[in-house]
């Protein structure tokens, strides 16, 4: 089983970005974790991260014949990007939305995530622990 992670921008800065709100790891920790869940569960995962709304669609599109699922966290563009929830409608597998932050208790106008609405599922505010919990729903819907 094969899951593409797409990590939106603004994510290669954790670690040092809004310290109070995403925490202290770095998008490498939050990798090893994906990582190392992934093995456990016997999916094979690949990382991207891209500050570029075209790229994200882009390798949505370029997944189609070669993954089972996928991981996005559209960061910023959760909140403004209809043509990613158009190509997350346009592809034919699963695709889970993740946020380090639970976006609901934040600024309100982070609490609508226009791709979330085309997403099959979306997990919020457990850190990295987002990422692994959508692994594990993953797995359940393929077997
Ligand atoms: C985020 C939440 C978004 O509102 C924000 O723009 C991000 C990160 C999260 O993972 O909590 O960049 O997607």
């Amino acid at each position: 089983m094969k899951v593409l992670v797409i990590h939106g921008p603004n994510l290669n800065l954790l670690g040092s970005r809004e310290l109070s709100v995403y925490g202290t790891a770095t998008l490498a920790d939050i990798d090893e974790d994906i990582r190392s869940a992934a093995d456990e569960l016997g999916i094979e995962v690949t990382f991207h991260q891209t500050a570029r709304e075209g790229e994200i669609i882009e390798l949505l599109h370029a997944a189609i014949e070669s993954v089972d699922g996928a991981i996005l966290n559209p960061a910023a563009y959760s909140h403004t990007s209809r043509a990613i929830a158009d190509a997350i409608r346009a592809v034919p597998y699963p695709v889970i939305e993740v946020h380090l932050s639970n976006i609901h208790a934040r600024e309100p106008w982070r609490a609508r995530s226009v791709t979330a609405e085309a997403a099959t599922g979306i997990v919020a505010g457990l850190g990295a622990g987002s990422y692994v919990a959508a692994l594990h729903a993953m797995r359940r819907m393929m077997s």
